[in-house]
């Protein structure tokens, strides 16, 4: 029996030494390993032959088929190392590769220097007792003006250059459309801030731009005086500054509240000496604020023989030109990265 595997078994090493002699790539080895070595290849049907050698025979003829196993099994390793490096050079050869050129550069994410302060603006009023309520970018004329003390045709209305969408709906020209929200939502007492874009149709400069940020506080309860809004204003500058920031009121006119007023800050730009910012006067006007007109807590059905309020409105770029030390509003909607990268976290 010997004799009838023995030629078989040449056979076999002489086809894969042959065809072995083909192979190209490591493809071609794959098949050639699976016509030799595999689950259906030549080695195996020599096994199963095993079964019809002689008894005293099988040792023998298994440890030639297993040598003819190790010899095929050692010219393909070999050659599969081969076949790789070579590949691998050629894949090389066709890539070029400019190790000068620079390195890829990753753009790390970081929030807008008005998010920033927006973000912390708000973790200070809250801190301070006051809830997030925001209100909607296009309203009504309702909301915007006439609820707030605006009778139709008020000379005031032309102090904000509305946008109109349609004769009855704009976009917000203050964060003061939350008021009569605030009181339609909410009783007394009632201690809200909101923040979000309003829109005016103003020439563009380095100080003013058709849109811009506000952040709205209304504070009603019993007995709320000037005292709470000075207090209030002044704690929130200090905490948001970090340092005690000089304020100046000044007498003014919003039809909605009563008495009114316009909140300054010194300049800190120019540490009030005059700069573009602060049109070299030494100070910035950052918000107006008053006592809330009995009409508007009327029309927000409060009644102001019990309860009082007062509300603010500050604009928010402003405010960050100062805690940056920015001097035109306008880089804030430019979208250059060289300007936005340079702010990290408050
Ligand atoms: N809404 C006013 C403005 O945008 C600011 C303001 C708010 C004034 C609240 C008084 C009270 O000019």
């Amino acid at each position: 029996m010997r004799s009838s595997v023995q030629p078989l078994i040449n056979e076999i090493r002489q086809q894969f030494l042959h065809d072995l002699e083909q192979v190209q790539t490591t493809l071609e080895l794959e098949q050639l390993k699976v016509k030799f070595l595999g689950k259906k290849g030549s080695l195996q049907s020599l096994m199963k032959g095993l079964k019809d050698v002689e008894p005293d025979q099988r040792p023998l003829v298994g440890k030639f088929i297993n040598e003819l196993k190790e010899f095929m099994s050692n010219y393909c390793d070999e050659l599969e190392h081969q076949l790789i490096a070579k590949e691998e050079n050629a894949q090389l050869a066709h890539e070029t590769i400019d190790v000068t050129l620079p390195g890829r550069q990753r753009f790390v994410g970081r929030k807008h220097p008005l998010t920033q302060a927006m973000d912390q603006i708000i973790h200070i009023l809250s801190k301070m007792g006051f809830s997030v309520q925001y209100g909607p970018d296009i309203d009504t004329d309702y909301y915007n003006f006439e609820i707030l003390n605006f009778p139709p045709e008020h000379p005031a209305r032309d102090m904000q250059d509305t946008f109109y969408i349609s004769p009855h709906v704009l976009l917000r020209t203050h964060t003061s459309n939350i008021q009569a929200r605030a009181m339609e939502l909410n009783r007394p007492p009632i201690r809200i801030i909101a923040p979000g874009k309003v829109y005016r149709n103003e020439t563009i400069t380095a100080r003013s731009h058709v849109f811009f940020h506000q952040v709205e506080a209304v504070y009603i309860d019993q007995h709320v005086s000037f005292a709470d809004l000075f207090a209030t204003l002044d704690e929130f500058l200090k905490k948001l500054f970090k340092q005690t920031i000089e304020t100046r009121y000044r007498p003014s006119y919003f039809p909605f509240v009563e008495p009114g007023l316009e909140v300054d800050i010194s300049c800190l730009v120019c540490e009030g000496k005059g700069c573009q910012l602060c049109k070299h006067t030494g100070w910035v006007e950052v918000a107006g604020a008053g006592m809330i007109h009995p009409e508007v807590l009327k029309n927000g059905g409060i009644d102001p023989e019990h309860y009082s309020g007062f509300a603010w409105g500050m604009g928010l770029e402003r405010l960050v030109m100062m805690l940056r030390g920015i001097q035109d509003i306008r880089l804030f909607t430019e979208n250059d990265l060289r300007f936005l990268q340079q702010f990290t976290l408050l």
